[in-house]
């Protein structure tokens, strides 16, 4: 018996004894890092002789990140693990690069294939392996309000965006702003909830399979829809970042905004408002009943020094605690179906609830709906519609991008 104890007591030190190093690379900085610190807090608990470097370059989307993790990934120095969205955003570079470990035997460790969405683990699987780990999902399609500026101008949340843009003159004669819109990255974003909205969920999914065309009629409304929507929103969108975009929506300077929610994450966590009271959510216009999903995810590459402790990171973040440390922060729901609602605010289990019941489709701009050399170039379709102000000319390159990286094979 003491034999057993003492063999006991020197597995479970023996598993739990780590030093080194991690470097976690991600672009949760500032006042996106909150639920990163709190899950890097529980590892330090963990594992104390581990030094945990938290790497992470600003930038929301990962629009500077990701330009950094190339560099390094090609460079040949990887960090020990990055974040990087559930889908063809790993698929599509580093996993077809062969520079990712496999991780199926973690799942089966861990006992995560009964733990997890059948079809989120799909979408971090090819027929070689499951290439990463989620500690989310979160929603694209949401609209924000502050339920106090609505009541003072008298205006609805809109079910769709026609009436949105009903109201629009109404509201920009009140001096407000209707919509408020930042940086490029977040002009793609309301682009994907413009999309879905106009063209419902079956046609949003059959554009990443070719079965609609980029350049259908019905794409070009989508672009002429959008073209009326930016009408209707600030225009110094270029110079801000996704918060300051939050920020016109609280201080009342614009009416709405279409954002991820993260931006849950932001106005809970870090301005201190109440879900319901100091902001207010729907759907994004005509996208009710169907919740447009994305997952941060993270991986191992090859050849890391510090693979034990890459594990040891990618176990607590799959885990129902890590989880559930880290979402209520972070404004994301848990990935792991294990997750405890009751540590989640009413913004929170309003989207776990919809997470549940609605139509699931993925985010084009967070790396969950189509091949990576699509999402990469959308941009430029973006550039080309607002410098041309032409639905043809932006469905027509859409289309020939498409055609060019093969979306639908
Ligand atoms: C998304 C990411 C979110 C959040 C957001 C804003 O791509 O999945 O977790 O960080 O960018 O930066």
């Amino acid at each position: 018996m003491r034999k057993f104890i003492v063999l006991l007591v020197t597995l479970v030190v023996g598993l739990a004894y780590a030093d080194g190093q991690l470097e976690i690379f991600s672009w949760w900085a500032g006042d996106e890092g909150p639920a990163l610190e709190a899950l890097i807090d529980e590892y330090n608990a963990l594992y104390p002789d581990v030094e945990v470097i938290n790497a992470t370059v600003t930038g929301g989307a990962g629009v500077n990140a990701k330009a950094v993790l190339k560099t390094r990934m090609l460079g040949g120095d990887p960090p020990d693990s990055f974040q990087v969205h559930a889908g063809q955003e790993l698929i599509g570079t580093w996993v077809v690069a062969d520079r990712m470990e496999d991780l199926t035997f973690l799942y089966d460790e861990q006992g995560w294939f009964d733990k997890y969405p059948p079809g989120l683990i799909d979408l971090l699987s090819t027929e070689d392996g499951i290439w990463s780990v989620p500690v989310n999902i979160h929603r694209s399609n949401v609209l924000w309000y502050n339920p106090a500026v609505l009541e003072n101008l008298s205006v609805p949340v809109p079910e769709s965006w026609s009436e949105f843009l009903v109201f629009c003159p109404d509201i920009q004669a009140q001096g407000v702003t209707p919509l408020a819109l930042g940086e490029n990255w977040t002009q793609q974003h309301l682009w994907e909830s413009v999309a879905l909205g106009v063209l419902g969920p079956q046609d949003y999914t059959a554009l990443w399979s070719q079965q609609l065309a980029m350049n259908d009629p019905k794409m070009i409304n989508v672009w002429d829809t959008f073209g009326e929507i930016l009408a209707c929103t600030n225009e110094d969108a270029a110079g801000l970042s996704w918060q300051q975009a939050t920020d016109m929506v609280v201080s009342g300077e614009a009416a709405f905004n279409v954002m991820g929610d993260w931006a849950a994450g932001y106005m809970n966590t870090t301005l201190q408002l109440e879900p319901g009271t100091g902001f207010g959510w729907a759907p994004a216009p005509g996208t009710g009943g169907v919740f447009m999903m994305l997952s941060d995810s993270f991986g191992l590459p090859q050849d890391v020094t510090n693979r034990e402790n890459v594990l040891n990171w990618l176990r607590l973040m799959g885990s129902q605690e890590g989880q559930d440390i880290f979402n209520p922060l972070k404004g994301s729901i848990a990935a792991h179906l294990d997750s405890d609602l009751g540590l989640y605010n009413a913004y929170l289990q309003s989207a776990a609830a919809d997470w549940k019941s609605d139509a699931v489709v993925g985010s084009l701009v967070h790396g969950a709906a189509a091949k990576e050399a699509f999402m990469s170039q959308f941009a430029t379709v973006l550039e080309i519609y607002l410098s041309s102000g032409s639905a043809q000319a932006a469905a027509n390159a859409a289309e020939a991008i498409a055609n060019q990286v093969g979306l639908g094979s």
